[in-house]
């Protein structure tokens, strides 16, 4: 049966009928809002090439953590500036270190909020690669033990999730080993099981001061031409214990979600990263483009494509669009 009888714009005639037939709904319970957490106290910088993002010193991520709350965002995810920097990522370690700081101080606040930690040691390096350095390559098992230390350290301070985004091998294993060792077997780990080596994290690098100081991360991130390289992850860290996946990034990943959202059961997160975030920002601050129609639609495309939550810097201004 085909036209005349079978005409689609029936239901498209008005917003009701539009709504009671729409397959994706997008809402701010799906959220995950990252934050930027530096040292101090009453600090907040605004990073240039994220406008409406800021490094903030931890009493300030509570104060906006109430926010994100009042908006019905469940979690955030927390990235660390720590004071100091050397080969190890030693820093990331430290039980007064910035993540361990303002995971605490949200716990203390009482608010109504998952804690997720990026447990990574890009941003603690003086190197700024994800691991130590051993014979001039990123050596994967001698970093394996400082991530467990890291992820039981967050533990300790109050994170309800860790989501480890070094991608080396094995490290979900070893962190799952180290929390139930330390007996913090409820302490949920979300993977960045399918991680890419993407162009796409420029402003974060910013944001975060963790650009490597020499070379690039291909030694240890995904090629981005592959796709059954990442259900290969994805099982890997399934049979590590992963609670969750990740894709990242998310829009030029779409099919990555998909296929992930099909090989497996448990959730999964797409993260909408920060030169995905800049890209719009910037179109629209030159009025090229409509901010709120092009988020919510990039947002809405990454939910169809199959992913159950989404990390995003947008995620405060979809929230505020979304309220009904
Ligand atoms: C590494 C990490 C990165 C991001 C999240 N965790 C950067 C990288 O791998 O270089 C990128 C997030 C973004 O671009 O928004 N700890």
């Amino acid at each position: 049966m085909s036209f005349p009888a079978q005409r689609p714009r029936r239901l498209r005639r008005n917003e009701l009928l539009r709504g009671l037939v729409r397959e994706t709904r997008l809402s701010a319970a799906g959220f995950v809002y990252p934050l930027f957490v530096c040292p101090g106290a009453n600090v907040r910088n605004e990073v240039g090439s994220m406008p409406g993002v800021f490094q903030q010193s931890a009493d300030q991520i509570v104060e906006e953590c109430r926010e994100i709350e009042q908006l019905g965002i469940p979690a955030v995810i927390l990235f660390g500036l720590p004071e100091s920097k050397d080969p190890r990522g030693s820093s990331s370690l430290a039980a007064e270190g910035p993540v361990q700081r303002a995971t605490a101080a949200i716990r203390r606040a009482n608010l109504k909020l998952l804690v997720i930690t990026d447990v990574c040691l890009c941003e603690y390096t003086d190197h700024g690669h994800c691991g130590v350095m051993e014979n001039g390559e990123v050596a994967n098992d001698a970093t394996l033990t400082i991530l467990a230390e890291q992820a039981v350290s967050h533990a300790r301070a109050g994170a309800d999730i860790v989501a480890p985004s070094d991608m080396m091998d094995g490290r979900v294993g070893a962190i799952r080993d180290a929390l139930d060792e330390h007996k913090f077997e409820s302490v949920a780990i979300l993977s960045y099981a399918a991680k890419y080596c993407s162009g796409f994290y420029g402003p974060f690098r910013e944001a975060a001061q963790s650009a490597p100081q020499f070379g690039d991360r291909r030694s240890y991130q995904m090629d981005p031409a592959n796709a059954r390289e990442a259900l290969k992850e994805v099982a890997l860290d399934l049979e590590e214990g992963a609670d969750m996946v990740m894709v990242k990034p998310a829009i030029p990943y779409l099919d990555i979600v998909r296929r992930v959202r099909e090989m497996t059961t448990v959730p999964v997160g797409a993260y909408n990263v920060s030169g995905e975030y800049a890209m719009v920002k910037a179109a629209a601050q030159k009025g090229w483009i409509e901010e709120q129609r092009v988020v919510l639609e990039i947002l809405t495309s990454i939910q169809r494509a199959g992913a159950d939550f989404i990390l995003t810097y947008h995620a405060k201004d979809a929230a505020r669009w979304l309220k009904p």
